[in-house]
């Protein structure tokens, strides 16, 4: 291992090495939790973050891993410190943990620059946890590694396999339906969820702690491990090991993050027919290390990036499978030159060398290039006068009839009309229609919730109708399916042309040739926008008001306007801020 940096140059010097008055503090604080100097003095202080929380099911095991990764820490002679951060629940937070997830990213990076951190290894893996620490970790740029919690264990009720929401919508819709009875379902609840872990479908989490990994931000193979797996136990200790490395070798996310990593990482949400979620975290992660991520580069990508991972929804198995047949590593292999090979990851060595001997073992879960689940457009951003600053949709994951689809519009002007009314007898809907969601969006929710799989109207699920055509400003959960348009942009609540829609205006929808329109003149759009009227602010004070001010629209990646650094490059990323001290 080459050391770029004497002991003498670790940033923790400061607090420690030096012989004051504030550092004779932090030495005898130091000395108070029970370690002498020979434990630390001259070591690389690692900082753990830890999302572990008694509300967070997908990180019950962090209270253990947070050990190893300490073993691994002492082992290569650095002193671990755990900290504590936000747990970001996402079963658990309301109205979404989307609201908070700048929260997080703040917190990561404040924390890493307020205490003695040399580096630090980011316990995540739970929905909005891996965007927020890496967002937090790429602005402050310290050495920093990512420690996926893996997924659960397959799901099970009655011999049939569960998946991660995917199988709840499913089995709700059925219950609705009257086709399975009160106690099926309690089976079900019983049966879905069955170890720690993230969800083991190809949601947010499969697709970001994937998404990390490609970017170079764990070790290799990491993200694919199921979370009781005894391997993921023996990672989170070479996890803590290879940290201590990386504050040797200097080796910082600014070294990691290139316009070439952030697009494998985009290839990678696509092959896997990830979760569309992934796109505003892609987005606002690139903007943090001054890379200018746009729909339209994403919907590029999309047109040439075959789905290979044969994963629910899109697909057929689970993330359990995925490892048993040979993980991520196997698929980015597979990917070819679809991938750039050069880009340089966590363990020092390129993206290329760390996939070179994998191998797939089933090529049903893994796909060959030649025998795609899907050959392209894993994902489409549709444009028109209803989205003028895009909209996306996941094909794959829609009725194929419904690509290309024109119907009339039936509006709900937010969450509760549309909850109070879509089960109405009364309602004037058919199999045609187009349901629309206002005030859905990233200020008007707030925090552009997981509302985008809108529900089909009881009646029509008695006669059997499965998809419909459904847009809003919302995100959708990566374990969902249908023809959703979301994160329509700009959003309803500030005036965006989703705003302006009425009941029975004509909504067009056309996939292949990316479009979306309401078919009403320009002259009456116009008129319509003039008689809108803002609706009254959601916050008066607090995070809330801050975020409603500062937070941008979904083709931005929803992060905060003060906390990007346009077109700065990776590199001149961070650090910048001044460090009082
Ligand atoms: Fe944590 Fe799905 S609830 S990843």
């Amino acid at each position: 291992m080459s050391k770029k940096k004497t002991p003498e140059e670790l940033r923790s010097h400061r607090w420690y090495g030096v012989n004051d008055l504030r550092s004779f503090g932090h030495r005898s604080r130091t000395s108070q939790m029970g370690y002498s100097r020979e434990e630390y003095a001259g070591k690389p202080v690692i900082a753990i973050l830890n999302t572990w929380s008694d509300i967070n099911p997908c990180h019950t095991h962090f209270k253990q891993r947070v050990e190893e990764v300490k073993r691994g820490i002492w082992q290569a002679g650095g002193f671990p410190v755990e900290l504590p951060v936000q747990t970001l629940s996402e079963p658990f937070q309301k109205p979404t943990t989307m609201l908070y997830r700048n929260f997080l990213a703040m917190e990561v990076e404040e924390t890493l620059r307020s205490y003695p951190a040399d580096g630090v290894v980011l316990m995540g893996g739970c929905d909005k946890t891996t965007p927020a620490m890496l967002m937090g970790a790429i602005s402050m740029d310290l050495p920093a590694i990512f420690l996926p919690a893996g997924p659960m264990l397959r799901g099970n009720w009655n011999g049939a396999t569960l998946g991660s929401g995917s199988d709840t919508w499913k089995y709700w819709a059925d219950l609705r339906a009257g086709k399975i009875t009160e106690d099926d379902w309690k089976g079900v609840e019983g049966g879905i969820a069955r170890s720690p872990g993230h969800c083991m479908t190809m949601g947010t989490a499969s697709t970001m702690t994937s998404a990390a990994e490609a970017l170079g931000f764990t070790l290799p193979g990491f993200a694919s491990i199921p979370a009781p797996d005894s391997r993921h136990a023996q990672m989170s200790a070479r996890t803590g090991m290879r940290i201590v490395e990386m504050v040797w070798q200097d080796l910082k996310p600014s070294d990691i993050v290139t316009a070439g990593a952030v697009d494998n990482a985009v290839t990678t949400c696509l092959a896997l027919s990830g979760s569309t979620n992934a796109i505003v975290h892609m987005i606002a992660l690139a903007r943090r290390a001054g890379i200018e991520l746009t729909l339209d580069r994403y919907d590029a990508i999309s047109r040439r990036i075959p789905v290979l991972a044969n994963i629910r929804p899109t697909g057929q198995y689970l993330m359990e499978d995925f490892y048993y047949a040979g993980g991520l590593q196997a698929m980015l292999k597979e990917l070819g030159d679809l991938i750039d090979g050069t880009q340089l990851t966590v363990n020092g060595k390129t993206l290329g060398e760390n996939i070179a001997d994998a191998r797939i073992f089933n090529d049903d879960v893994i796909r060959r290039r030649d025998n795609p689940l899907i050959p392209d457009t894993g994902l489409a951003v549709l444009r028109g006068n209803l989205a003028p600053d895009g909209a996306v949709i996941k094909p794959g994951a829609a009725e194929a009839q419904l690509h290309v689809h024109t119907g009339p519009a039936v509006v709900f002007k937010d969450y509760n009309d549309m909850a109070a009314r879509i089960d109405s007898d009364d309602l004037a809907v058919d199999a045609n229609s187009v349901i629309v969601l206002q005030h859905a969006g990233p200020i008007g929710a707030p925090g552009m919730p997981e509302w985008g799989q809108l529900p089909i109207p009881q009646k029509l699920l008695m006669q059997g109708v499965r998809d419909m055509v459904r847009i809003s400003d919302a995100r959708m959960s990566g374990t969902s399916y249908g023809a959703c348009v979301l994160h329509v942009a700009p959003e309803s609540f500030i005036g965006g042309p989703l705003a302006l829609v009425q009941d029975g205006d004509l909504i067009e929808l056309n996939v292949p040739e990316r479009k979306l329109n309401v078919l009403i003149s320009d002259e009456e759009l116009a008129r319509r926008k003039a008689a809108w009227v803002a609706p009254e602010p959601r916050f008066t004070r607090g995070y809330g008001a801050m975020h409603q001010v500062h937070v941008m629209q979904a083709d931005k990646g929803c992060d905060f306007d003060f906390m990007q650094r346009d077109g700065a490059g990776a590199g001149a990323s961070t650090g910048g801020e001044p460090e009082i001290h």
